[in-house]
Order: structure tokens, then sequence, then C-alpha cells
């Protein structure tokens, strides 16, 4: 993990950008996340948003540098006009510390800090739990109709 600077709110936390040998831990994260979908490639997804410099997936580790482990993930780019965030996860067992707000944060200055000026992410309709934490980090929930077509035939 290549590390980054950001302002963790837990000491024992490292955050970084994600790198060949993290895929594993972060497919099984999204995993026990229940962040998975059958349609979805997982490892495709890593790597696509790790190739271009537009999106990157960052990592928080928790324990020491050496026996650190995976504690929540975050993808997050730009399409040249609105940022993005998919995937935010955090491991079941550490959630509730205040790492997802960390993770979404992190997120925030990565696209500040390229001057994207607007955040959108989406929620599937039954993640009713995951709208609180949204709305308490100041999130707007926005009335908008998603329009989509697979480009891959699946
Ligand atoms: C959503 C998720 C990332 C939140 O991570 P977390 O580490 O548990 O959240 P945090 O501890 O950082 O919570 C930050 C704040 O949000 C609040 N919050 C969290 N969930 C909340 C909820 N359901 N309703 C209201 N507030 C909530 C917390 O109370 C905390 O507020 P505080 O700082 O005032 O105490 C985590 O629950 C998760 O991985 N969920 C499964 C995957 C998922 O649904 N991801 C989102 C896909 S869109």
């Amino acid at each position: 993990m290549s590390d980054i600077l950001i302002h963790a709110e837990t000491p024992t936390l490292a955050f970084g950008h994600a790198e060949d040998a993290d895929t594993p831990a972060i497919v099984g994260l999204w995993e026990r996340a229940g962040l998975t979908r059958p349609w979805n490639d997982p490892h495709a997804d890593i790597a696509l948003a790790r190739r271009g410099p537009h999106s990157t997936i960052l990592l928080a580790k928790a324990g020491a540098k050496d026996g650190a482990v995976l504690a929540g993930s975050v993808m997050v780019g730009h399409d040249g006009h609105r940022g993005w965030i998919y995937y935010l996860a955090v491991e079941p067992a550490l959630q509730g510390r205040g790492i997802g707000r960390a993770l979404l944060i992190a997120a925030e200055d990565w696209l500040r800090a390229r001057a994207v000026p607007k955040l959108m992410l989406l929620v599937r309709p039954d993640n009713e739990q995951v709208r609180g934490f949204y709305q308490a980090a100041g999130y707007l929930e926005e009335p908008r109709v998603v329009f989509s077509r697979r480009l891959d035939g699946k």
C-alpha cells in the first residue's frame, strides 16, 4: 500500500492506495460487506479503477505495518465533471468506529485535490441503513432517475 497523507480519526489506521497484492483482501472485504453482485466481477472492477489516473481505490488498514489488516476501502474517481464513489465498505467487526466516515473524507479530499466540485454516489433502494450514514455526513438525497446500459453484453 502506498502511503498518502490523510487525517485519520483513529490513530492506529493507515490510509493509502491499493496495490496489486491488496486485491484478494479487498474482494473479501466487499463480499463480507455485502457489496458484490453476480453480474459484477470485483477483480475486473478493481483493475479498471486502478488502471488510469482519474480513479483509485483508497484503503484503511489497521494495526502494525507488518501485520496490518484491511479495515475498509472506497473506490473513487471522476469522469471529467463529477466525482463518484463506489464500494465504500468497512469490515463488519470494525463498523461504527468512524472508519467509514474517514474513508469518505479521504475520497472527498482526493476529488478536491483534482478540483472536482461535486461528489455523487448511488445507493441501492433496499440499503436503508446506509442512507442514515450519508445523511449524517451531510449528503443530500436528490430526486433523480438513473438510466444505464451495459456495454459488456452481460
Ligand atoms: C456504510 C459503512 C461504510 C459505514 O461505515 P462505518 O465505519 O460503520 O461508519 P462510521 O462509524 O464512520 O459512522 C460515521 C457516522 O455515521 C453515523 N451512522 C452510521 N450509520 C448510520 C445510520 N445507519 N444511520 C444514521 N447514522 C449512521 C455514525 O453514527 C457516525 O456518526 P458520529 O460520528 O456522529 O457518531 C459500513 O456500515 C458498511 O461497510 N456497510 C456495508 C456496505 C455498504 O452498504 N456500503 C455503502 C454502499 S453505497
